[in-house]
């Protein structure tokens, strides 16, 4: 690999991840560039500290997993004229902000969910802020013979506007909107996507728990049922050794695959500036394509 010294490959404390140092993602050659794309494959998550990679510099990494979805956004607090925004309920993009804190895994509620994501630190909150990832993979190999049994051929829909909907956020009309409001990426008057509560990774073979905030309504049990068996899912799945959060540097950045992890963000002081650029890669059809199903959605959510 172009290195800026010895490549490190620390693994992290949990049943995935790893630091990785002595490395420039502005330099990999096409060799160098595959021994790190088996990496990922295998550790899920990468990190590694002190890129202090441009929008372009991230948008050209993250472009070699994929097509992007979108390829670069700022998640951030900060509005055009350089004041923090307000910490008001009512604010869209406090609002899906918060919502982050939720574990998810990107665009399930899109009919094709995210490969993954490089997601960079620019400006970080003294404290508070951390991002954390679960491992579905390893959860689902720790499910006992009977849950995986119970969950083999049940599915969820995923739907933005539950998720936001169960903490009060109804998205604004694009008529309302101002300048620094949310754009509205993932609130579509399609169908919302079912989904399989297993995921077979396209590329390793290997079965995951795909849940999250955005799964409601599991066909063929009741609401009350769904919501149930989904938060217990959510509640073992998401424990130590399966999780890590990272304690952000400016400068950080990090690659993880959305097809077998969960994330989120945690709080801060939301007085404090915090802006994180994020670049999301497209998934692939058919394994990332969802097919809809309408007439198996519950009535209400
Ligand atoms: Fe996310």
């Amino acid at each position: 690999m172009a290195t800026r010294g010895p490549l490190q490959v620390e693994r992290l404390d949990a049943t995935f991840g790893a630091r990785v140092t002595g490395i420039d993602l502005r330099e990999l050659d096409d060799t160098a560039f595959q021994q790190l794309h088996d990496l990922w494959l295998d550790a899920a998550l990468l990190i590694f500290p002190d890129q202090h990679l441009t929008d372009d510099e991230q948008v050209r990494f993250a472009g070699r997993f994929g097509r992007l979805d979108f390829k670069i956004a700022a998640l951030s607090n900060v509005l055009s004229d350089g004041s923090v925004r307000p910490d008001d309920k009512d604010d869209e993009v406090i609002a899906i902000l918060r919502g982050n804190m939720g574990w998810h895994a990107d665009s399930t509620y899109m009919p094709v969910q995210a490969k993954g994501a490089v997601f960079t630190a620019r400006v970080v909150p003294p404290s508070g802020g951390q991002t954390g990832w679960a491992d579905m993979r390893a959860a689902y190999q720790a499910l006992d013979a009977e849950t995986r049994t119970r969950i083999h051929g049940l599915s969820a829909f995923h739907s933005l506007y539950y998720s936001q909907g169960e903490l009060g956020h109804k998205p604004k009309d694009d008529a309302d909107k101002g300048p620094d409001d949310y754009s509205g990426y993932g609130f579509h008057n399609q169908p919302p996507p079912l989904r399989p509560l297993v995921k077979i990774h396209p590329e390793t073979g290997r079965p995951s728990l795909l849940i999250g905030r955005h799964a409601f309504g599991i066909p063929g049990l009741s609401q009350t049922e769904s919501r149930r068996l989904l938060q217990e899912l959510m509640e073992f799945a998401c424990q130590p050794p399966r999780t890590h959060h990272h304690h952000w540097t400016p400068g950080d950045a990090v690659l993880w695959d959305n097809r077998c992890l969960l994330h989120q963000a945690t709080p801060w002081d939301m007085a404090e500036p915090r802006v994180m650029m994020h670049s999301r890669i497209a998934g692939n059809r058919p394994s990332e394509r969802a097919r809809p199903a309408p007439h198996l959605m519950p009535q209400s959510p």
